[in-house]
């Protein structure tokens, strides 16, 4: 009942106008590759418009590591460490609520900034401490009763579903995961047949897992939700800064995500994304603060009319300042060149790597993201990041628990995760295989 036929995949993948020609399988994978990886072809123009080396220059850490670890934190360019310098350093002269003041306009830019990258208007955005938070304030605000269907993936990411059954023994709602395609991701026809029989109150779909390259198609479920009239609520926080992001496009009533990841902001801020419709339905956390809104009188209080009554009264405003930069520079650069670098990247690297006998790669799906997860044959992934850290290299090691559905999916209980960015080079690429291959020998 939910295999998608081949027009279906042919007629979404020309409907969100993917750019990506689907041309070869990669060669050499046999036994050990369990991902049909694609080729991207980006535009020429797209990956020359990056001019790597200023890039690199502009970033510190690439002076010191070979960071390959972005899908845990991307490094900061210049201005955004700056704005973070800056401003802490007019707090420690002038007084944190007096800087704040002080730097209102700027502040605003940030919203401005934010806002422009995924197609919003100001209005529409909170700020936030991370994308869970923002996830949070999001699932708070939807109405759920016993009985409602909250209707997700099964890659959705590990905190959203630890809420997801929190919700469930707590208030009794439904958690309904729609199965996957036969390629990987979740299967959108068995979406539509879901929405339209169980009628969720709210549908969750996070856009790249944090542990694979997958991407799901949310622009197609996005439709599926707007006629059906249902809530939806997009986890962006692996995309936003690595693939284009329009919210109307999108047709998301939520769409959380934190800075530090591909967008290359700080860690330990976020936002959220939150619809007109939302807005207006008069949707609000539960837990809403007095930033959120005014206590008018002794037994009343009043929601702002914007995002902002999803955002809690105290803020690192160092940090949406740099967020805000964060934005301005990804958008200077232009999203899809980044996407095509970092595609490109990724692609030379599973190549490599899929030569290696042990390696056994773990994306699957039609069009794969930056993120590169590889299981290795007696090996521990955790030795491995270790291993390679102590030679400059930056990768991770991701757990079963972080994604218990796809790990068990796939029969592993560990991975190696590793994350290029626009910045790192084809040498770069080369050196972590290389890296790899020594130490897979080594310890054989
Ligand atoms: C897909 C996805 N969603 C949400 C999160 C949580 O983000 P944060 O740590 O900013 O709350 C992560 C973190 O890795 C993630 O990968």
């Amino acid at each position: 009942m939910y295999e998608c036929g081949a027009d279906l995949e042919i007629a979404n993948a020309v409907a969100i106008g993917r750019v990506i020609a689907f041309l070869e399988t990669l060669a050499g994978l046999g036994d050990h590759g369990a991902c049909e990886c694609s080729r991207p072809q980006a535009p020429d123009s797209s990956v020359s418009a990056l001019d790597i080396q200023r890039l690199r220059s502009d970033t510190p850490g690439c002076q010191e590591r070979v960071h390959l670890n972005n899908a845990g934190s991307g490094l900061m360019p210049g201005p955004v460490v700056r704005a973070i310098q800056d401003h802490i350093t007019l707090e420690s002269r002038i007084g944190g609520y007096e800087a704040a003041e002080a730097r209102q306009d700027a502040v605003q830019d940030a919203y401005r900034s934010l806002a422009h990258l995924i197609g919003a208007q100001p209005r529409n955005i909170a700020f936030t401490e991370n994308a869970t938070a923002s996830f949070i304030q999001a699932l708070s605000s939807v109405r759920l009763q016993r009985g409602d269907v909250i209707l997700t993936t099964r890659n959705d990411y590990a905190s959203n579903q630890i809420q997801f059954l929190s919700l469930q023994a707590r208030l009794g709602v439904r958690i309904v995961r729609a199965p996957d395609h036969s390629q990987g991701g979740v299967d959108v026809q068995a979406m539509d047949e879901l929405i339209r029989r169980l009628s969720p109150k709210l549908v969750c779909v996070t856009h790249v897992p944090t542990n694979s390259g997958l991407i799901q198609d949310v622009t197609a479920i996005g439709s599926l939700c707007r006629n059906a009239g249902v809530l939806y609520l997009v986890d962006a926080c692996q995309s936003i800064g690595q693939l284009p992001i329009d919210v109307a496009g999108l047709g998301c009533d939520f769409l959380s995500a934190s800075a530090r990841k591909y967008l290359r902001g700080p860690r330990g801020a976020g936002f959220l994304y939150v619809s007109d419709r939302v807005l207006d339905l008069g949707l609000e956390p539960l837990f809403i603060d007095m930033r959120g809104a005014d206590w008018i009188a002794e037994d009343r209080y009043r929601a702002l009319p914007d995002a902002r009554r999803f955002e809690n009264w105290e803020f690192a405003w160092a940090l949406v300042l740099a967020t805000g930069e964060a934005a301005r520079y990804a958008t200077a650069l232009g999203i899809e060149p980044i996407r095509w670098r970092i595609a490109a990247l990724a692609t030379r690297l599973r190549e490599r790597l899929g030569s290696i006998g042990q390696v056994r790669l773990l994306d699957r799906g039609s069009d794969l993201c930056g993120i590169v997860s590889v299981a290795i044959a007696g090996h521990d992934p955790g030795e491995l990041v270790s291993a390679l850290r102590a030679r400059g290299i930056n990768t991770s090691a991701q757990i079963r628990e972080y994604a218990v559905i796809d790990y068990d999916d796939k029969r592993v209980s560990s991975s190696l995760r590793i994350s290029p960015h626009y910045y790192n080079t084809e040498e770069e690429i080369d050196l972590a295989v290389s890296a790899i291959r020594e130490l897979l020998a080594a310890r054989s």
